[in-house]
């Protein structure tokens, strides 16, 4: 997976952002055959703990699309990305509802395939549309850049 990167024909200032973007969704994928592994384990404690990972992170990675990059291209694409908004309240809704079956130990492998085939279907509609669109528009490197400066900075100012 990770080839791909090197595979992406784009100039190295907009690949590395992209790359990151695409890293992020990578790791999902790499974090609910975790989860699945886990399962198959059978141990509350390990399956719990990939669990919080997993949906700590996602949280954090719709978030931050919707806060930094959703408004850079709402204007220029709006039922797009409605639409993708839309897809990100049904993954809360889910992260939700596989979170109360992991505190019930009642998760089941046939709800992490299904999480995880709804996860493959918008990352490849996220990175078709939206992030080719901040690819191609140098407008919204900003916001990229404040996206992943939150990700390294412990601390982030109030300020935009
Ligand atoms: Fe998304
Ligand atoms: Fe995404």
């Amino acid at each position: 997976m990770a080839d791909m990167q090197t595979h992406l024909p784009h100039p190295a200032k907009t690949r590395g952002v992209k790359s990151r973007l695409l890293h992020e969704h990578r790791a999902f994928d790499q974090l609910l055959t975790q989860l699945t592994s886990a399962l198959e384990g059978g141990d509350p404690v390990d399956i719990g703990e990939v669990w919080t990972q997993f949906e700590r992170r996602l949280r954090d990675h719709v978030d931050t699309e919707e806060r930094y990059l959703f408004p850079l291209v709402a204007s220029t694409h709006r039922t797009e990305i409605d639409g993708l908004r839309l897809e990100h309240q049904r993954i809360r809704c889910a992260l939700g509802e596989l979170g109360n079956l992991v505190d019930l130990h009642a998760l089941r492998k046939a709800s992490v395939d299904e999480l995880l085939l709804y996860l493959l279907q918008h990352a490849a509609r996220e990175e078709r549309t939206l992030y080719q669109w901040v690819e191609d528009d140098t407008t919204p490197q900003r916001g990229l850049h404040a996206m992943f400066a939150r990700h390294t900075t412990p601390e982030p100012g109030p300020d935009e």
